[in-house]
């Protein structure tokens, strides 16, 4: 079977969309959602600002590791993940094995705005909150550059996202066209 059709797995800074994109695109198919970021709340019983707060970001980034690991296993899903968790070599060669990674490509000054009003992100939390945003967002572009099928957000409707990442799957592989 074409790995695409197994997962699609959707990656991309925080605020590009990925959990309402998710939802919506695993409706669309007809598959499971996961969101690794909901699970591993699940999992710890609390929020990821708690667990960043009371146990650290190396526990939270060992938890985020067991649990995508476990989402990377089996078919038809749709994976939401966290930010940073494809950061993990480990994570990353699990995702790729099964899934189709799609990129959701959201700008910076995008990003800052669909974020201007949400205080839950450990790593982008307190009085210089849009200074952290920027550099973090600048110290993963390397990293986001690096997936081969990205869809741009800005300016589209999570409908219009998840159109754009149907009409990608249905293309014969290697055919890839950035959106
Ligand atoms: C993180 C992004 C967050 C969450 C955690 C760490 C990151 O998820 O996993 O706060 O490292 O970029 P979102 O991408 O859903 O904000």
């Amino acid at each position: 079977m074409d790995k695409r059709t197994r997962n699609i797995v959707l990656v991309g800074f925080s605020g590009a969309g990925k959990s309402t994109v998710g939802r919506m695109l695993a409706s669309r198919l007809g598959w499971a959602v996961v969101d690794t970021d909901a699970e591993i709340e699940r999992r710890a019983g609390k929020s990821i600002a708690a667990i960043f707060a009371e146990d650290g970001e190396p526990a939270f980034r060992a938890l985020e590791a067991a649990v995508c690991q476990q989402a990377s296993e089996g078919d038809r899903k749709v994976i939401a993940t966290g930010g940073g968790a494809l950061c993990n070599d480990d994570t990353k060669r699990a995702m790729q094995a099964t899934g189709h990674v799609v990129l959701l490509d959201v700008s910076e000054e995008e990003a800052l705005r669909r974020l201007a009003a949400h205080t839950d992100r450990p790593l982008l939390a307190g009085e210089d909150a849009a200074a952290k945003l920027r550099a973090l967002y600048r110290s993963r572009a390397t990293f986001y550059g690096q997936f081969e099928q990205r869809v741009k957000v800005d300016g589209k409707t999570p409908d219009q996202v998840v159109d754009a990442i149907v009409t990608d799957i249905q293309r014969p592989a290697g055919a890839h066209q950035d959106r």
